[in-house]
């Protein structure tokens, strides 16, 4: 069964669309078509939260609205959900909470960036978790302002999310959450014709056969790349084949040695399994740019696009993970490491798709520590990133993994420092120095706008320092920011 329009819920009606540009954004459509100028485009690359909308969709069993950048969040994306904007947030016009919150603790000042905080709220509010500061300050990393400041929209936050949701859209949860079961029809979704279309494949089977037949589409997951290249690069993409439909592709699958993590799944998504990995994959995961960039795009993504800067491959090598994925209807595995070629090029075919990771569990003698460097704590990306797993016998290290991302033209393990490790004792003074000669011998680092190469060789030496120190449980200063990790000590007064 095929569809040839995209169906979504917007101010409690259902739109069908029938001519849809591949590549129109959903920001696009709301400002320009429907003239919903409420919501605000900024920098039209992911970054501001300006453009911030809510999705409502269903989730384990439950309506859930989640903030999206619908300025690079493609139009086709919001197939099966509910469109919630500024506009529709006022209930006879008396104010929501969280607006009315943002009036009274003067949250706003020139009110650019208003109604994407707004919404950022409202999603807060729907989760009905009653938040505490952290957690207002991770929600809404992805919003910037430029002349309120953040502490009275942190109080109109703090204020108005204080636990389970009391408005309109609660009320209707059960009702609209039916209304999306009904729009997930299981049909093959394409929208134009053989030269130029928006395509998203209901079944796995359906989305290879697609490929097959266009291996010069463009596949989509999040969109948090693909967008940028359709806002700032201005491509043409004629052919988009969306992740998002693809029954089972998003699931997260405890296996006998780990966790299989499916493409479309997306860091949001992924996050607790990887956090009962191991704590700094949770503390990295929470770090991936904002809960906007979170919701939306996917690990399957982030190894897909083959950055030498992505946060997700250089700890995905250190554990040992495998990539599964599928070209018609042969599938192959390979090592993650092995999937990065060159700068800009992995191993994969025109047509082939990432169907999954496996990420073996730690076994009871290793330790595993990661660390991002990069300029500001949320939503920036790597000028370094570290992944160290080191297999202990006693004092002794049996084996290391060590992979590294910023240091090369693709995420990359370190092999001669690994060489070194392996076999050293953990408190030897002069293995410190010994990795940092051997990391030389392994990279040759970029040199560009967010790092020099020197200054990313020396910070790899000090990952691999601090990791040593942290393992052998002998610190003299605080290691971690925000007391991240236990192997934090409080710092000398
Ligand atoms: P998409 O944009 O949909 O696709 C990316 C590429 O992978 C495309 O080439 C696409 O064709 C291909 N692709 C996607 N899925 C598959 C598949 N299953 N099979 C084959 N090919 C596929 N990245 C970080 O690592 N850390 C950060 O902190 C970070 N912060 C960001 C902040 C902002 C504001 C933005 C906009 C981006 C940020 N990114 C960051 C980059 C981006 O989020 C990631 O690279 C993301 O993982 C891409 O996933 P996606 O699902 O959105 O991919
Ligand atoms: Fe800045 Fe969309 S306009 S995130
Ligand atoms: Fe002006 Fe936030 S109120 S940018």
């Amino acid at each position: 069964m095929t569809r040839k329009a995209i169906q979504f819920i917007r101010k409690g009606r259902v739109v069908e669309l029938g001519d849809v540009g591949p590549t129109t954004t959903l920001l696009d459509h709301l400002r320009l078509a429907e003239g919903s100028v409420g919501t605000k485009e900024g920098c039209n690359e992911g970054d501001c939260g300006a453009c911030t909308v809510a999705l409502g969709r269903v989730r384990d069993g439950r309506l859930a609205y989640e903030p999206v950048n619908a300025c690079i969040q493609l139009l086709g994306m919001v197939d099966g959900a509910e469109v919630v904007t500024v506009e529709d947030l006022a209930d006879g016009g008396s104010l929501h909470p969280v607006q009315r919150a943002m009036v009274d603790l003067h949250g706003s000042q020139c009110g650019f960036c208003t109604p994407g905080f707004v919404m950022s709220l409202f999603t807060l509010y729907q989760s009905g978790v009653a938040a505490d500061r952290d957690t207002v300050c991770d929600w809404i990393a992805g919003n910037l302002c430029r002349c309120t400041g953040y502490r009275p929209i942190v109080e109109a936050a703090l204020a108005s999310c204080a636990g389970a949701p009391a408005d309109g859209f609660a009320a209707r949860a059960t009702e609209t959450a039916a209304r999306l079961n009904a729009l997930a029809d299981g049909a093959d979704l394409i929208v134009g014709d053989a030269t130029r279309f928006f395509a998203a494949p209901a079944s796995l089977d359906a989305l290879c056969r697609l490929l097959a037949e266009h291996p010069d589409a463009t596949i989509v997951a999040g969109a948090t790349d693909v967008g940028l290249w359709v806002t700032k690069q201005l491509r043409d993409l004629p052919k988009i084949v969306w992740l998002g439909r693809v029954a089972g592709l998003d699931a997260i699958d405890e296996t006998e040695t780990g966790i299989r993590i499916g493409a479309a799944a997306t860091y949001d998504a992924a996050a607790a399994a990887v956090a009962a990995i191991d704590p700094d994959l949770g503390n990295l995961w929470r770090r991936i740019g904002s809960k906007q960039v979170r919701v939306s795009g996917t690990v399957g993504g982030n190894i897909a696009n083959g950055s030498p800067i992505g946060d997700t491959p250089p700890a995905l090598i250190a554990l040992g993970a495998t990539l599964e994925l599928r070209h018609g209807d042969t599938v192959r595995r390979l090592p993650l490491e092995d999937f990065f070629l060159a700068y800009g090029r992995q191993d994969r075919a025109p047509g082939e798709v990432v169907v999954a990771v496996e990420v073996p569990r730690l076994g009871p003698a290793d330790v595993f520590r990661c660390y991002k460097i990069s300029k500001r704590f949320d939503q920036d990306i790597s000028a370094v990133m570290a992944a160290i797993r080191l297999t202990l016998d006693g004092d002794r290290i049996a084996a290391a993994r060590v992979a590294f991302g910023g240091m090369a033209g693709v995420p990359k393990r370190a092999t001669a420092a690994e060489a070194v490790l392996a076999g050293a004792r953990l408190g030897d003074q002069a293995l410190p120095r010994s990795v940092r000669a051997a990391l030389a011998e392994d990279f040759q680092p970029l040199d560009d706008m967010r790092a020099s190469a020197a200054y990313r060789l020396d910070v790899a030496g000090s990952l691999v320092e601090k990791a040593l120190i942290e393992v052998a449980g002998t610190p003299t200063s605080a290691t971690r920011v925000f007391g991240l990790r236990e192997a934090a000590v409080a710092p000398a007064a």
